[in-house]
């Protein structure tokens, strides 16, 4: 067994996050500082909050990594950091402490993309779990289809054209007066619900891309028609009704990708890959089929670092000191 130690630092959103990681799949701490309450008065996440508050829990949040690891920090062999995409301020405080580390220490540096890191923490889940497969990225950010046929060969399938899976969740959640992040708000309320009470148009988008702006209209136009009237409405109708529509797109494409690529093996990333709802239908299909299911534990689903020094460690590039944040990076 390899006896690397990576460490992992991701800063991309409102997560400040440091890991310590011994080989490619041994945890031996996970470390997330969640800014989520100091934005939620905001409804959304305020960028130059985010980069101050990570300024200031960089360095305790790395110390704490370290020590929960139980190493030494001239032990550490490597370090990964998240360079995009995400806020600019954000990025920019995790890539400035992991090069002043990689550079104090003498030691590499690792540039992560911060969607190829989401799909590694199925290594951390699954340790038994091997390319080729099929993986789903559903976060706050992306919603795409990927081929991953090694550790580091991965075929951009299709993504969304407009927003995000998570980002409709959270815009819905929000003008339904549910706090941020809203994801697992509709979550909670959907299962007080009937999914079948109210018919949203399913995205109609040919192959592998999706659109989610259409179907978020149409609950908000719902939501705002009932409003105007003066109609009481069903939150948690409407809630398990769009969440069922997402839900039933996200899990036809992937499936209907599996059948095509003859890959058994789906593989669910991101932080709406938490949604219970998305979990149990993608599992109940994949055991019909005879396919494997994998999707992280809860912890490793939102943004981690953990995630990021997984995917550092098997990558076989590496960064120098002029690295910097790339916002947009794409997959
Ligand atoms: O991957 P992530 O932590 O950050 C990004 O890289 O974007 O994903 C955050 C997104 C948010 O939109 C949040 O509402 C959504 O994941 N999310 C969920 C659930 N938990 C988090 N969406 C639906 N159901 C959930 N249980
Ligand atoms: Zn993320």
């Amino acid at each position: 067994m390899s006896e690397i130690l990576t460490l992992g630092i991701e800063t991309s959103c409102d997560e400040t996050a440091a890991a310590v990681l011994r080989g490619g799949r041994e945890l031996f701490s996970n470390v997330i500082s969640t800014q989520i309450p100091l934005h939620q008065k905001f409804g959304g996440v305020v960028p130059e909050i985010a980069s101050r508050k990570h300024i200031v829990n960089i360095m305790p949040v790395i110390d704490e990594a370290i020590h929960k690891a139980g190493v030494e920090l001239r032990e550490i062999n490597q370090i990964a950091v998240t360079f995009g995409p995400g806020l600019a301020g954000a990025l920019l405080v995790g890539l400035s402490a992991a090069k002043s580390l990689a550079f104090a220490l003498k030691i590499p540096l690792i540039a992560v993309n911060h969607l190829e890191g989401h799909i590694f923490a199925n290594f951390l889940s699954a340790p038994e779990l091997e390319p080729p497969f099929l993986s789903l990225v559903v976060s706050g950010g992306h919603t795409a289809l990927i081929k991953m046929t090694g550790y580091n060969s991965f075929e951009l399938l299709g993504q969304s054209r407009d927003d995000a899976a998570g980002e409709a969740f959270d815009k819905i959640a929000r003008v339904m007066g549910l706090p941020y992040p809203g994801g697992p708000e509709i979550d909670k309320l959907a299962k007080q619900g009937n999914p079948d009470a109210i018919n949203f148009p399913h995205p109609k988008v040919a192959g592998y891309e999706f659109s989610f702006s259409g179907l978020k209209s149409a609950v908000l136009n719902y939501l705002n028609t009932a409003q105007m009237k003066g109609e009481p409405i069903n939150a948690a109708d409407v809630a398990a009704s769009f969440q069922r529509t997402v839900v039933e797109t996200l899990a036809d494409k992937t499936l209907a990708a599996a059948d095509e690529f003859k890959l058994d093996k789906i593989v669910l990333a991101g932080g709406v890959a938490a949604n219970s709802s998305l979990e149990k239908t993608l599992r109940e299909a994949c055991a019909r089929r005879g396919f494997k299911f994998y999707y992280p534990s809860k912890i490793l689903c939102t943004d981690n670092a953990a995630m990021i020094a997984c995917r550092g460690y098997y990558q076989n590039t590496f960064a120098d000191s002029t690295l910097n944040a790339v916002p947009n990076l794409g997959l």
